[in-house]
Formats: C-alpha cells, sequence, structure tokens
C-alpha cells in the first residue's frame, strides 16, 4: 500500500494539500513551527465523528458513554465530548479534578482504578459520582465507612475479572485471573450480598474491562456472558442491579490490523444484553482518541552506520513510550509530500540516553535531512498523557484543530518550567 493510503485508513482526518500535511483545514507545519519542538495534534472532527460512531451503533439500548480519559485528557477534547453529552471514565483523584474542571458533571463520572486511596474515594464521593467500580473487598470495606461517615451512599459497580484471555499484548491484558485488576470471579455474588446489606453501599452495576486494542468481539462476548449469569443469579439472590458496563477496549489499526467495526461491537454488547433490562456503560479511550492524533517532530540528524541509516528525531520516547513499553507500531510519514522518490530502511530513534529510545526498526523512509518533519499517525490515544520530562526534557505540547483553526491546548514548556518545580533544601 502506498504511504496516503496507509495514511487515509489509518489517520483519516489527515491528509495532503498542496504537498502538505493537513488536519482541520490547518497545515500542520505552522503548528510544529510555532511549539518549536515535538507537539501532539488533535483534530476534534475526527474525535467526535468516533464518538458519535458509538452513539450511533448503540441507540435503541439504553447506553451510557463515559470516554475512559486515560487515554488522552485534553481539556478540549472533555469539552468537546461534554458538549455532546459523553460522561467520563477516570481512574485517579487528579483525573476526577480534571473532568470537573472540565465541566463534566460528577453523575456522568465513572471511578474506576484498580487502587483508589482514602482520599481519592472521599472525594469520589464527596463529588456525587454515577458509579465507583470497586476492586478488592478491601476497598469495598473502606468506601463504606466513608460514605457513612459523610452520611452518603456511594454507587457502586464490582469490577469482576472473568478470567479470560484477550487477544491482545500481554502487557494490556486486563481480565485473566491471574492480572492485578478486579475481583475474582468466585468472590464476587458474596461481596455484592455483602455490599447489599451494609449501609453506606448501593450496588448499582456489574462492570469489567479486560483489555485494550481488542481486535476480535469474540473475547468481550465471552467476558460478557460471564458477568451475565453473575448478574442474573445475583437477581435471584434479590440483588437487582442496573448497569451493566463493558469497559473500553475496542482495537483501532495502526499498521495493517482489521479492528471490528463499531456497529459489530454494539451488536455483540447488545446481543450480550438482551432481555436483562440493563443500561450499558462504555468506557471507550483508544477508539475515540487514538486515530485523531499524530505527534509532529523535527529531525535532528541524520547518520550511516554498520551499513543502517538512522534518523534522530527531537522526540523521544519520554514523548511517545509505547514503541519502548511494548514495541507498539507507529506509521511514520512526511510532513511534506516528498514526491516520487525511493523509500529506504531506517532505524528512527529518539536523542534519549537508552537504546530502547526507538521508535522504528529498519522502517522505509523517504530521504530526509536535519530540520525535515515527520508524523507519527495514530498517537492520540496513550500518547501525551504517557509523557514525561525524562532526560530534564520539557513535555511535548499538544494543539486542537478544527474549521482552518488551531490552537495550543498545553503551552511548549520551557527550561524555567522545569527548573521551577524543584528546590534543594534551605539547610543543605
Ligand atoms: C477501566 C478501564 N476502562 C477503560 C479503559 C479504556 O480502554 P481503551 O482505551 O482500550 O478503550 C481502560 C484502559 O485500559 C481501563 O483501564
Amino acid at each position: 500500500m502506498n504511504f496516503k493510503d496507509q495514511l487515509a485508513s489509518i489517520a483519516p482526518a489527515f491528509s495532503y494539500n498542496h504537498g502538505h500535511l493537513e488536519a482541520g483545514g490547518v497545515n500542520l507545519s505552522e503548528v510544529i513551527e510555532a511549539a518549536k519542538g515535538p507537539v501532539y495534534v488533535y483534530a476534534l472532527d475526527s474525535v467526535l465523528e468516533n464518538f458519535l460512531g458509538f452513539k450511533e451503533a448503540f441507540s435503541g439500548q439504553p447506553t451510557r458513554i463515559c470516554y475512559a480519559m486515560k487515554a488522552n485528557d485534553c481539556v478540549a477534547i472533555l469539552k468537546l465530548l461534554s458538549d455532546v453529552g459523553s460522561g467520563v471514565d477516570v481512574v485517579s483523584g487528579g483525573e476526577l479534578a480534571l473532568a470537573m474542571s472540565a465541566g463534566i458533571p460528577a453523575d456522568k463520572i465513572v471511578f474506576s482504578g484498580v487502587g483508589k486511596s482514602d482520599s481519592e474515594l472521599a472525594q469520589a464521593v464527596n463529588a456525587g459520582v454515577m458509579q465507583i467500580n470497586v476492586e478488592t473487598a478491601y476497598e469495598l470495606g473502606q468506601l463504606a465507612k466513608i460514605a457513612n461517615s459523610m452520611g452518603k451512599e456511594a454507587p457502586i459497580a464490582l469490577r469482576v475479572n472473568p478470567d479470560v484471555e484477550a487477544g491482545t499484548l500481554d502487557q494490556i491484558s486486563t481480565g485473566r485471573a491471574t492480572d492485578k485488576f478486579g475481583i475474582a470471579y468466585q468472590d464476587a455474588a458474596r461481596l455484592y450480598m455483602e455490599a447489599e446489606k451494609t449501609p453506606g453501599l448501593a450496588p448499582k452495576g456489574i462492570a469489567m474491562h479486560i483489555g485494550s486494542q481488542i481486535g476480535d468481539t469474540d473475547f468481550l462476548a465471552a467476558a460478557c456472558a460471564k458477568l451475565r449469569s453473575l448478574w442474573e443469579s445475583l437477581a435471584t439472590s434479590g440483588v437487582k442491579l442496573e448497569r451493566f458496563d463493558v469497559g473500553g477496549g475496542l482495537g483501532i489499526r495502526y499498521k495493517n490490523e482489521d479492528p471490528p467495526l463499531v456497529q459489530a461491537y454494539a451488536d455483540t454488547i447488545k446481543k450480550a444484553v438482551s432481555g436483562l433490562n440493563a443500561e450499558v456503560v462504555l468506557e471507550p479511550g483508544r477508539r475515540i482518541v487514538g486515530p485523531a492524533g499524530v505527534l509532529l517532530s523535527t529531525v535532528i540528524s541524520v547518520k550511516e552506520a554498520a551499513g543502517r541509516r538512522f534518523v534522530i528525531l527531537d522526540a523521544a520516547m519520554n514523548d511517545l513510550i509505547r514503541p519502548a513499553l511494548y514495541k507498539a507500531w507507529h506509521e511514520i510519514v512526511p510532513l511534506t509530500d516528498p514526491g516520487k522518490v525511493q523509500w529506504t530502511p531506517a532505524d528512527v530513534v529518539g536523542p534519549v540516553c537508552e537504546s530502547t529510545d526507538k521508535f522504528a526498526d529498519q522502517r522505509p523512509l523517504p530521504p530526509l535531512l536535519p530540520g525535515d518533519r515527520v508524523a507519527f499517525l495514530a498517537a492520540g490515544a496513550y500518547g501525551a498523557v504517557m509523557g514525561s520530562e525524562y532526560n530534564s526534557r520539557p513535555r511535548a505540547a499538544e494543539a486542537v484543530v478544527r474549521g482552518g483553526n488551531w490552537s495550543f491546548t498545553r503551552n511548549p514548556r520551557s527550561y524555567n518550567d522545569i527548573i521551577r518545580e524543584q528546590h534543594a533544601p534551605s539547610w543543605l
């Protein structure tokens, strides 16, 4: 497939116009020039379209879509999605605070997370979130104490570990019994019965999340079937639940994967809950924002060594860690259409002092010179949010584009920003 067809299949919101990579009517060279360093760019129309795809596919089935902001916490995206009725799934007190500051109503927020501190539980109860997805028996006890001490009742779901495969990378599988996530399937019924009788707890739903970048709906169907049978046996024991939270996980195309259509996903879930009188809760992250984002970077230098071409970029593993962390693949395209030139293999690396700071191994690329610019595709999910300032490299900036406009949503950071945040003690 030629690179423009590949671009269209992975990141349809991005295309070349008069030789320049564009999105939302904005020439992306303009954005990286202003950023003076690596910058993430999100095409808001694409985010919206992806969200509305879920909404449409689930029509006819009572459903709440709670965008998993761990994938991308850009406040412009939160506002955009909130304006069309999305809730959010948060996994920390920090995300809860950020979501609420972006105007997401508490009663549209699901609080997930494998280990919530007492203060995070209190924060969630105090805010009045829609649902707290409890992951351990201990957390359930703490939550009851905290809610009681505040004179409140905490709406809960138990995140059940259904002990299924997800058919995805080991590092992002979360629904096997040996994974750290969720309440063991065989313990869930007993804990629901206890919760039902415990003041301060109001069981509202059942929840799961079996992994991310799932490429086959059969895995989800298997997990839903297990949760359904638990739901039904709880109902006969007098625990009547309202919400069936299937988590997130739907995959996207990074290279040549063929992830399920959102409609096929919706049909799987609808079938799994048919006749239950359940409201479905979805927590999609990657599928909404992944294809809508790119990371832009500039070539610092190029060298030949041991018969290989090395292209050294100004972006590094601290900006986009997925390749170093999971050997994840991101397509790389030039910001300017190179025309009819030969593409030859190159190792694409960052300047960080780690051998794993490598984005691509022997990847066909056009000739690239210092100062040339490239875009990493499908970088809208688990990109900027996983960024760090390792090597005292300022975090990448973030920008959004739409209708010919663009703005930074996270300003380029300076060395002074980094210096200001540390201080040596006066007694040293
Ligand atoms: C509890 C929970 N919900 C939702 C998600 C979002 O998953 P994805 O981005 O794959 O849709 C995650 C991410 O792993 C998660 O841990």
